[in-house]
């Protein structure tokens, strides 16, 4: 049976109009609808979420790299990544890999039913301030569902940004995510390099670690990343790790790299201390934060 949400109007609450500035809109949960749902490998699938009402669809925004709580409800609430570009308001998608209680419930689900969202919550991608400079938006795993809103975003907004490079590795082919869309982005005058650990026979592309494929690009860039350089680096801590000391090495400074750190959470807000590292709430002071705060971060890589 559909689950159903208890329904609160707020297309004409104030509080609505101020979201965004007011940590206490964040109480509220839009009724929406999931309307599309699509298999991108075994263990992931994309889903259109749309906000019930017309106006608080239109109301809806966020930046790249926030993230929303979805709810089913009787079943469980968690945070997701919006993965879609921010002009498309709340017509979101979220791309969610089956780990756990509320994700094998939404892994059997098709179009139709009824969810809740909060949010948009946490800190973003700052793409506006990469205007004008080359961006290197690299992913390993499912950190492509967080990168995917700025590469959008970046893509939509081509002509402000100098060099667009995009890296993506995954273990092996079968694991990499929105395969359908990587000659559209092609076509935005960017490179993207697609690398894989474990690759079976039929791979084409280049095998190994993302690392493999920056430590060329740095080569080619042959020292102007000091000067032009922001990145963007989604993915496990150890793959971040990596990656960000080897930007570093390369002259970028670590305030224009930016990670997603991403803790378990409860409220999403503040409240419950489920997400903390030291003082630090990583639902509100993140989950993207420069490099430079990461690393004065007590334990959070
Ligand atoms: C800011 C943020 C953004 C996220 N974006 C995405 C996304 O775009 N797509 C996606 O698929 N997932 C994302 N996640 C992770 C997602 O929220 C968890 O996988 C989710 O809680 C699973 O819910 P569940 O009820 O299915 O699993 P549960 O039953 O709660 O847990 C199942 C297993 O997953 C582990 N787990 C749960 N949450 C996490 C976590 N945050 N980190 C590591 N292990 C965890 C548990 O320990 C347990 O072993 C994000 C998490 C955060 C904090
Ligand atoms: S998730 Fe509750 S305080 Fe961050």
């Amino acid at each position: 049976m559909e689950p159903v949400l208890p329904f609160v109007d707020l297309a004409a609450s104030p509080e609505v109009q101020r979201r965004g500035e007011d940590l206490g809109a964040f109480e509220f949960t839009y009724r929406a609808e999931i309307t599309n749902v699509y298999p991108l490998t075994a263990q992931e699938r994309l889903y259109q979420v749309q906000l019930v009402d017309p106006k608080q669809r239109q109301q809806f925004t966020f930046r790249p790299g926030q993230f929303v709580m979805l709810e089913v409800p009787g079943i469980g609430e968690a945070p997701f990544s919006i993965t879609s570009s921010p002009s498309r308001h709340g017509d979101i998608e979220l791309c969610i890999r089956r780990v756990g209680n509320l994700t094998n419930f939404l892994a059997r689900v098709e179009r139709g039913i009824h969810v809740g969202i909060r949010g948009p919550f946490g800190t973003h991608f700052p793409v506006g301030r990469m205007a004008g400079a080359d961006v290197l938006l690299i992913a390993g795993g499912l950190g492509i569902a967080a990168l995917r809103s700025p590469i959008l975003a970046v893509l939509e907004n081509r002509s402000r940004y100098g060099g667009v490079d995009i890296i993506y590795g995954t273990k092996r082919p079968s694991g990499l995510l929105f395969t359908y869309q990587y000659d559209t982005w092609r076509q935005f005058d960017i490179e993207l390099d697609i690398i894989v650990e474990q690759p079976d026979p039929g791979w084409t592309g280049p095998a190994g670690l993302i690392t493999k494929v920056l430590e060329a690009k740095i080569a080619r860039a042959n020292g102007s990343m000091a000067r032009r350089t922001w990145a963007i680096v989604c993915g496990p801590p150890v793959m971040f790790k990596f990656v960000c000391s080897m930007l570093i090495s390369a002259g970028v400074p670590m305030e224009r790299m930016f990670v997603s750190l991403e803790r378990r959470m409860h409220c999403g807000r503040g409240k419950c201390c489920r997400c903390n590292v030291g003082s630090t709430y990583t639902c509100l002071n993140g989950p993207v934060f420069d490099y430079w705060t990461v690393m004065n971060l007590k334990e959070a890589i």
